[in-house]
C-alpha cells in the first residue's frame, strides 16, 4: 500500500468522484462495497435522502444520547447524512459540526444544509488527525464508516478524546476485521477506499478508544459483511478465495459507544500532560 500522503490523496479522489457522480462511482468499484454496508436510514427523524450516499456502514445516531441543545461533531461528514439526524435531536439551541477532507463532500453537504435552510451546521474541510476545532467543545461525536480509511487510527482517537467535553460521548459505527485479509485484496486501492483493506482488528480497534482514555466501551451491533465472490475475484485467486472462506476471517460492520469518563483532564499543555 502506499505511504499516508498517497492513501488521503486517494480517498479525497474517490469520494470526490461521488460526491460529484451523485452517490455511485459508475462502473469503478468503492460505491459497489460501501453500498453492501450501508444500513437504511429512512426510519430516523431528521434523515435527508439527498444526504444519504449509501456511504455508511451502521447507524451511529440510532442510539445516542444525543440531547436538545448539545454541540454534535460528525467525523468524515460526507454529505451530511448523520449531521442531519443530529440536528434533528439538537434542534435550533445546538450546533452540529461535519469535518470532511474531501472538498467536494463538503460543498454537496454546504448545499444540503443550505437547502433545508439550516444556519447551526456548518460543514468543515479539514482532516480529523488533525482536528480543525478546539477541545472541549463536542457533546457527542458521531462517525460513520470513516476511521477504516484513516492511515493512524490511534491518533484520530487521541484527537477525539481531548475535543469531547467530560462527560461526552461517542457513538461510532465502522469497519473491523477478525483475522488477516490475503494480500491481493490488502495491497488494493479501490479495497482501501471502498472500507476493506484499511480496516484494522476488532480487538485493536477497542485497545485504542480504551488506552484513549474512554470509558464505558460497549459493542451495540456488529455484522458480518458478505462481500459478493465475483468482486473478491477481482483481487484475489479462487484458490485464495477458497482459503479466505475457509479461514474464518471476516469483515464486520460495528457500531460501538465510548464516554469521556466526567473527570477527565483535558492535556493542555506539558504541564497538565504531567
Ligand atoms: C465512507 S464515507 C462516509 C461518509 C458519511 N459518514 C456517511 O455515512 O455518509 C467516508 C468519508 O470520510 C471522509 N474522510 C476520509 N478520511 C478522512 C480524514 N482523514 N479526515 C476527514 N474526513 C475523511 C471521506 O472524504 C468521506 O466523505
Amino acid at each position: 500500500m502506499q505511504n499516508e500522503t498517497q492513501i488521503k490523496e486517494l480517498v479525497k479522489e474517490k469520494y470526490g468522484k461521488i460526491a460529484r457522480e451523485g452517490g455511485s462511482c459508475g462502473t469503478s468499484f468503492c460505491g459497489d462495497v460501501t453500498n453492501i454496508m450501508a444500513d437504511s436510514y429512512s426510519s430516523l427523524e431528521g434523515y435527508n435522502p439527498d444526504a444519504d450516499l449509501g456511504l455508511g456502514c451502521g447507524l451511529p445516531t440510532e442510539f445516542p444520547k444525543i440531547k436538545e441543545g448539545d454541540t454534535v461533531i460528525d467525523l468524515g461528514s460526507g454529505a451530511g447524512n448523520d449531521a442531519f439526524i443530529a440536528r434533528r435531536i439538537v434542534g435550533e439551541k445546538g450546533e452540529v459540526i461535519g469535518i470532511d477532507i474531501t472538498p467536494f463532500m463538503i460543498e454537496r453537504a454546504n448545499k444540503n444544509a443550505e437547502k433545508l435552510g439550516y444556519e447551526n451546521v456548518e460543514f468543515r474541510l479539514g482532516d480529523i488527525d488533525d482536528m480543525p476545532v478546539k477541545d472541549n467543545v463536542a457533546d457527542v461525536i458521531v462517525s460513520n464508516c470513516v476511521l477504516n480509511l484513516v492511515p493512524d487510527k490511534e491518533k484520530v482517537i487521541k484527537e477525539i478524546f481531548p475535543t469531547l467535553k467530560p462527560g461526552g460521548h461517542f457513538p461510532i459505527s465502522d469497519i473491523v476485521l477478525n483475522g488477516q485479509l490475503p494480500e491481493g485484496l490488502k495491497e488494493s486501492a479501490e479495497m482501501y477506499a471502498g472500507c476493506v483493506s484499511g480496516a484494522i482488528q476488532k480487538s485493536e480497534y477497542l485497545n485504542h478508544i480504551q488506552g484513549a482514555g474512554f470509558s464505558n466501551v460497549t459493542l451495540q451491533k456488529e455484522k458480518k459483511i458478505e462481500v459478493p465472490d465475483e468482486i473478491l475475484l477481482q483481487y484475489i485467486s479462487r484458490d485464495e478465495l477458497k482459503t479466505l472462506k475457509k479461514s474464518g476471517t471476516g469483515i464486520y460492520s460495528v457500531t460501538g459507544y465510548a464516554e469521556k469518563p466526567a473527570g477527565a483532564k483535558t492535556c493542555c499543555g506539558p504541564a497538565c500532560c504531567n
